[in-house]
């Protein structure tokens, strides 16, 4: 390992909870460092289904689990997602939340509310209403509150009361529901006195555990596309998903970076709003997505579904710096008769290789296609690379070679063992 950054390169939900919890094995430590409760990363251990929204995936190996200060961190949502996996034999006294993440605030939900209902058509993110991005603003705008507040009650419910004034006042400019900020205050109150003993200086101990040489697995959540600055805006999250993320998000020197793992499924798919060059809006893309199960681990929304599209995903491991990719959901691809790849987009005539930045000229494009042969036939029970059929083999190193990355890691099924090293 010793210090490996595992990021998404599409536009999230691209396993990377399956291949996290795979590479824990090796771990001793597992980091979060930028999102909140917007992710949703599914692992599935025998018949057990655990979907973890800010608790690093590494829980379910007892790994040690760092809340880096990158994320914005709801404290109910998160003492409901530690309650719960206690009930499950996990040993949560493993987290370590960070004394510098963000708190989400009830406010923040009613704003990322008010805000997706006030877009018109056309302009809306399709939010998971989680409260991400009014947290981050909050936080860009030096009005946030941090996990350290947590262990000052006082001064927290001061802090709260403030912020959540300001808010009600805006939201009753707004014609807005209002917050009751004494019964806010009252859940609030229960999840700090839950959280107090695990707010700890994290980047002390990620650091202290990088100089002693420890595996230690950074944890990224979404996906490159979804980047703040790199993806596709104004449709992203409101955090760098990609690998520098790491750094800021955790406090850690970009020194110590060993290596990258980008994940990606076989195809690509996309929940919420927002361009998508190879999207398959009809029956093809419904196919994919009952055999895929593309429905958000967060939210339960159908995802968009359609063919690989190696422009923006061999974009997307250039920033983050991929050396060894994971391609998850091969067998997804097992009954298609062939297989279409975008290997270029056709822009006012114009053809490039090059993602543009605007997100008005990625929805007017047309894709242009290689077409390949598909395998039809089963692909669930290979552990090695040369268990796959040839057609599938073939496919796999053509968009490795497309993206520019080695292959790593291939994932055939859901299960832990349905996962081989190449
Ligand atoms: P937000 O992060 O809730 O503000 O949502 C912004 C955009 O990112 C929306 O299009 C969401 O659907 C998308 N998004 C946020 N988190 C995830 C995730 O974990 N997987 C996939 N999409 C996500």
């Amino acid at each position: 390992m010793p210090v490996t950054i595992l990021v998404g390169v599409q536009w999230g939900d691209e396993g990377k909870g399956k291949i996290i919890d795979v590479l824990t094995k090796d771990a001793e430590m597992v980091v979060r460092f930028q999102g909140g409760n917007n992710a949703g990363h599914t692992v599935e251990i025998g018949d057990e289904k655990y979907v973890l929204h800010l608790i690093p995936s590494g829980i379910l190996r007892g790994a040690d689990c760092v809340i880096g200060n990158g994320l914005v961190v709801d404290p109910i949502a998160l003492m409901e997602e530690m309650k719960d996996i206690e009930t499950r034999k996990a040993d949560v006294s493993v987290i370590q939340l960070s004394t510098k993440a963000h708190l989400i605030m009830p406010y923040h939900k009613l704003m990322d509310a008010l805000k997706e209902n006030r877009r018109s058509e056309g302009k809306k993110i399709g939010t998971t209403k989680r409260g991400i991005g009014p947290a981050y603003s909050d936080k860009a705008a030096r009005s946030g509150i941090r996990a350290l507040e947590l262990l000052d009650m006082k001064a927290f419910e001061a802090l709260f009361r403030e912020q959540a004034e300001i808010y009600n006042q805006i939201f009753k400019n707004a014609d807005f529901e209002l917050m009751d900020i004494d019964a806010e205050w009252a859940k609030l109150e229960v999840a700090a006195k839950y959280l107090n003993p695990f707010v700890k200086d994290t980047v002390l101990t990620v650091n202290k555990a990088v100089k002693k040489g420890k595996n230690i697995l950074f944890e990224g959540a979404q996906g490159g596309l979804l980047d703040i600055d790199h993806g596709t805006y104004p449709f992203v999250t409101s955090s760098n998903t990609t690998s520098g993320g790491a750094c800021a998000g955790a406090g850690l020197s970009p020194r110590h970076v060993d290596s990258v793992y980008g994940v990606m499924k076989a195809y690509t798919t996309r929940v919420g709003e927002g361009p998508f060059p190879t999207e398959l809006a009809n029956e093809a893309g419904e196919r994919l997505r009952q055999a895929g199960h593309e429905f958000g681990a967060t939210t339960g929304r159908p995802r968009r579904c359609g063919w690989f599209d190696a422009v923006s995903s061999r974009y997307s491991c250039l920033i983050n710096g991929v050396d060894n990719l994971a391609i998850t959901k091969l067998d997804v691809l097992d009954d298609q008769p062939e297989l279409k790849i975008c290997v270029a987009y056709e822009i006012d005539g114009v053809r490039t290789e090059d993602m543009p930045c605007d997100s008005k000229a990625l929805v007017k494009l047309t894709p242009i296609y290689e077409t390949m042969p598909g395998w039809e036939c089963d692909s669930t029970s290979a552990r090695h690379f040369n268990d796959l059929p040839e057609n599938a083999q073939k496919y796999l190193k053509r968009i490795a070679e497309l993206v520019d990355a080695n292959i790593g890691i291939i994932s055939v099924g859901p299960k832990r063992e349905q996962t081989f090293n190449v």
